[in-house]
């Protein structure tokens, strides 16, 4: 790495602060935009798979119906009531999960869900972040067990 003095390298790092000041903006205001226009909003009419989870914190819910065809999801949807990071996760991952395998699924991780969502999140908002995987994830299981 190239030699500064302390004084460039403390204008560097705050040049790279902003900008990452700034990266987290335009992601809160990708959540908000989801949180107000949802994608994927609705329920399926016939799918292969639903399934309800609640943050019992806070009572927030997501149900989400998930349709399969020739083994990958053809189509996924929610309903759901919570905060704009829970809600905002669920239509990232309805968005995410189109066209994977049930083993793509699987290998989904919280890593997935808060490099999408972009912002740094604390040990409450995670479990709003990860409400719509948890879902997800125990729809999966209900569905190869065939319930
Ligand atoms: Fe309830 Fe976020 S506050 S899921």
């Amino acid at each position: 790495m190239r030699w500064l003095p302390p004084s460039r390298k403390r204008s560097a790092s705050l040049a790279m602060d902003s900008e990452l000041l700034e990266a987290e903006e335009i992601y809160r205001e990708h959540i908000l935009d989801l949180y107000k226009h949802p994608h994927n909003s609705g329920k399926l009419s016939s799918y292969s798979f639903r399934r309800r989870e609640l943050n019992p914190v806070c009572g927030d819910q997501i149900e989400l119906f998930v349709r399969m065809d020739d083994n990958k999801i053809a189509e996924a949807a929610f309903i759901g009531h919570g905060c704009a990071i829970s809600q905002a996760s669920a239509s990232l991952l309805t968005d995410f999960i189109k066209g994977k395998s049930v083993d793509e699924l699987k290998q989904i991780t919280r890593e997935n869900i808060l490099s999408m969502l972009g912002i740094a999140l604390g040990p409450v908002r995670m479990k709003c972040a990860l409400l719509a995987l948890k879902t997800l994830l125990k729809g999966i299981e209900d569905y190869e067990a065939g319930n």
